[in-house]
């Protein structure tokens, strides 16, 4: 490859693709303590983990035998500059198995580990990860960002359970969307705000702790379809619609009420309510039913106002002004409660 060849992947790897950033083990074990039962006598696949570097693969071969699984099962990825890329140093993509404990030590040891090479690059689309796949009860990893989507459907399609870090926004891709809405993914408990990433990165917010540099994101959360306690928990909610009308303004663009913090949630009213999205954090599907929301229900602002009394953009719900102006919102999620206090 020339040089010039090589400036120009270099450049377009930098701007196209951000996959490298590797989570922390303290976000691992926050978020795992919550799923303990779901892991006893299961085989666990961490499919985009490098088992040298990953803290995934860390946590589940040093917990085997706490969690009682069955087995460990990772593939790392090829990258195709590994130099860029990758901070491991090997060219090979590898595959490796763990099935516990066998000298009494209670820890991984190199040749409890049994490490195989694949014949592919690792893609967790390429048919030998499908073929682990298969085999994996739960899967559970930080995937690509650029493959989220992707990566998702690939669960759903092969009836995984699985525990996986993904961002906040993807809930705008509407096969996500989707997904949240029949009840096949949810929310887990935190979010992940720091990741390491290799030094060739730069990331517009990027913090250095301990000579160590982080990536430090805004929406970042664990995404699941296991089943947790805080799913069954109903929010509590102390306000009432009736006597606060004008607290709850209307949309201009679709017929349901403004509810701009979850916690003001009304509990008495029967009509549909736009809540931010960070309401997902506290969805119980017993408790309220979520309609859709304003990527896709509002109707068009060209359709209803003139040009220059509102912000354009995206699909988005819209609220009077009273000046003749129109205030766009940030998205929100259309929702019904189902457990009305009258
Ligand atoms: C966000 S990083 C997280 C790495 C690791 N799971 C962790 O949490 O530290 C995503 C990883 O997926 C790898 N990757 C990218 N494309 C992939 C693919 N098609 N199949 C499998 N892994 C992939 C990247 O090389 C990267 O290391």
């Amino acid at each position: 490859m020339t040089e010039k060849a090589k400036n120009k992947n270099l450049q377009e790897a930098k701007t196209n693709k951000k996959d490298e950033f590797y989570t922390q083990l303290s976000d691992i074990e926050r978020e795992l303590k919550y799923y303990k039962k779901h892991f006893k006598d299961k085989v666990v696949y961490c499919n985009c983990d490098d088992p040298r570097v990953s803290n995934f693969f860390h946590f589940f071969s040093y917990n085997f035998e706490k969690l009682g699984l069955k087995k460990l099962i990772a593939t790392c990825y090829k990258n195709q500059d590994m130099d860029l890329f990758s901070q491991n140093n090997s060219e090979q993509a590898i595959y490796l198995e763990y099935t516990g404990d066998k000298n009494g030590n209670n820890v991984p040891d190199p040749n409890e580990i049994g490490i195989k090479k694949l014949k592919g690059d690792g893609d967790f689309r390429s048919k030998e990860c499908i073929e682990l796949l298969k085999q994996a009860d739960i899967v559970v990893t930080n995937p690509p960002f650029s493959l989220f989507r992707e990566y998702v459907a690939q669960l759903i399609e092969y009836d995984k359970n699985f525990l996986i870090i993904g961002s906040q926004n993807s809930i705008s891709y509407k096969e996500l969307f989707k997904l949240i809405q029949d009840d096949k993914i949810w929310f887990g408990y935190n979010t992940v705000k720091k990741f390491t990433m290799p030094d060739s990165y730069e990331h517009n917010s990027v913090k250095v702790e301990d000579g160590i540099k982080y990536a430090v994101f805004g929406n970042i959360c664990w995404y699941t379809n296991l089943d947790i306690a805080k799913r069954h928990e109903d929010l509590i909610l102390y306000k009432t619609y009736k006597g606060n009308e004008t607290d709850y303004p209307n949309y201009v663009n679709y017929n349901a009420i403004e509810v701009s913090k979850v916690k003001d949630i009304p509990i008495d009213y029967e009509g549909e309510m736009g809540v931010p999205i960070t309401f997902l954090d506290k969805y119980n599907p017993n408790q309220f039913e979520i309609i859709g929301s304003s990527m896709t229900l509002g109707t068009r602002m060209s359709e209803i106002a003139s040009k220059g009394t509102y912000m354009a953009g995206g699909p988005r719900f819209y609220l009077d002004s009273g000046d003749g102006t129109y205030q766009r919102l940030y998205d929100r999620i259309v929702i019904k409660n189902k457990k009305l206090q009258k």
